[in-house]
């Protein structure tokens, strides 16, 4: 079994679900599509072409298969994720190559369908076609079978998935679904199943991550400020994150997690996405850009070194100049550590994509690269800070030259150092020689 992954971390963490879910009847993973008897795609559908993408991918899936054939093997072929949800019949009609089509709250369905779909090649129609992208009633997390796999030094963990916001640009909750929180037990149970296998750092990620609001142990609710500070008394975690969180969410018991928690690393995502009142309103955010500011404000008395992350969308439907001047100054006021920017992208079936106020591509064009320059020089500032400091650094990974090692710093930049092969998986303080946009590195030779 082969799985290509895009997007979101998401779909990393579905991703090892999927092939802990096959692995119980028997399929093994490999790095090699060319030598797999299954290939999944789980794929990605909050920007431009991303069905496109896809449907391109599966034609060198298509070639892969023909060459498999010739051999007198074959290959199943599944796609997964957002496109799955969003195509549904018309992929199966469009790619004949394709097998199943499974929507994200049908995973723990995996091996049943699989079986089909191995079982309808015996017949002469030889493909069985099958689209699983109904919202079942029942949660796949009671289905998935328990971690198997173990997940590395830093895991995903979701605990929150699908949302009821409907931001007007986004099509997440036509995806993925209404919000869902999984039971504090069962959140619980799995951190310490991966901290077991080796985890140090669990990201906790759900679409609206800090919407959390599981049953409780006992009776009752956790908000999400409850199950950061019980996550963080498992022994042996020693760095907590969430992505992706919405501002509204962002509730005084959180902040003050900031404070309290040594182990919640400090660094937020936390997506405005504008920073024009008119903008975030026809954008249904439900919140200001001052609002904004006292968030982070608050976050900054709690936690001083908090360094902060959003996303951003330029074009928008109506954005005006003044309007995109606003989102400049927001940014200059916030100061970020680092930022993902996006032109605005018409996703059908959302509301803004009919608006008849759409901004012409030059415009995106020069507004993005505007917002970019100033995100890049804020970013490049930020790790310009930590030359000549120490920083913890969890190595997870080799580094781009042999001989170094490669993790991420409690400020979730990336660090290189020249390290024995024994630092992977530990938490070991290094010195900040070098620092770029990029990242910081402890050699002094190399860029960061
Ligand atoms: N166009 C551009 N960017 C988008 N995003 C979501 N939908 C769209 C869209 N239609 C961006 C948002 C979100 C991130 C995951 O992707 O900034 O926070
Ligand atoms: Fe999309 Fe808005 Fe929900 Fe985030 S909060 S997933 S941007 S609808």
């Amino acid at each position: 079994m082969f799985i290509r992954t895009y997007g979101c971390q998401m779909n990393v963490y579905d991703s090892r679900r999927m092939a802990d879910a096959l692995a119980t009847v028997g399929y093994v993973g490999t790095d090699n599509a060319a030598e797999a008897d299954c290939i999944i795609l789980n794929t990605c559908h909050i920007r431009e072409k991303a069905a496109e993408k896809v449907y391109s991918e599966l034609g060198r899936v298509r070639a892969l298969q023909a060459t498999r054939r010739e051999a007198g093997k074959d290959i199943l072929v599944a796609v997964a994720g957002c496109v799955a949800q969003a195509e549904g019949e018309e992929m199966v009609r469009r790619a004949p190559v394709v097998d199943l089509v499974i929507g994200p709250q049908a995973y723990h369905h995996l091996p049943k369908l699989m079986a089909q779909a191995e079982a309808a090649r015996a017949t002469p129609r030889g493909r069985a076609g099958i689209v699983a992208t109904d919202f079942p009633a029942e949660s796949k997390f009671d289905y998935l079978p328990d971690e198997v796999t173990p997940a590395g030094v830093s895991a995903f963990l979701t605990v929150q998935e699908g949302c009821d916001k409907f931001c007007t640009f986004c099509v997440v909750p036509y995806t993925r679904g209404a919000e869902y929180s999984r039971p504090a037990a069962e959140v619980l149970a799995e951190a310490r199943r991966l901290v077991a296998a080796g985890a140090k750092e669990i990201t906790l990620l759900g679409q609206n991550v800090n919407a959390y609001h599981g049953d409780a142990p006992g009776n009752g609710e956790w908000g999400f400020g409850r199950l950061v500070r019980e996550m963080a008394a498992i022994d042996g975690l020693h760095r907590i994150r969430y992505t992706t969180s919405h501002p509204r969410d962002m509730d005084d018991d959180l902040i003050r997690a900031h404070g309290e928690v040594p182990a919640l690393m400090p660094f937020l995502h936390l997506p405005v996405q504008s920073g024009s009142d008119p903008i975030l309103r026809a954008m249904n955010r439900k919140h200001t850009a001052d609002d904004y500011r006292r968030i982070v404000e608050k976050l900054r008395i709690a936690r001083p070194d908090i360094a902060m992350a959003s996303d951003f969308i330029v074009g928008f439907p109506g954005e005006s100049g003044a309007h995109f001047a606003d989102t400049m100054r927001l940014v200059r006021d916030i100061d970020y550590a680092q930022a993902y920017s996006f032109k605005y992208s018409a996703r059908p079936g959302t509301p803004a994509a009919t608006s008849d106020d759409q901004v012409p591509e030059d415009v995106k064009i020069e507004r993005l690269s505007e917002l970019q320059a100033l995100l890049a020089e804020q970013q490049t500032k930020f790790n310009r800070k930590f030359v000549g400091q120490r920083v913890p650094v969890l190595f997870d990974r080799p580094g781009r030259l042999a001989g170094q090692l490669a993790g991420r710093s409690p400020w979730q930049q990336a660090v290189h150092a020249t390290a024995p092969a024994d630092w992977q998986g530990k938490i070991i303080e290094i010195a900040v020689a070098n620092a770029g946009p990029r990242g910081l590195s402890a050699d002094e030779s190399a860029a960061a």
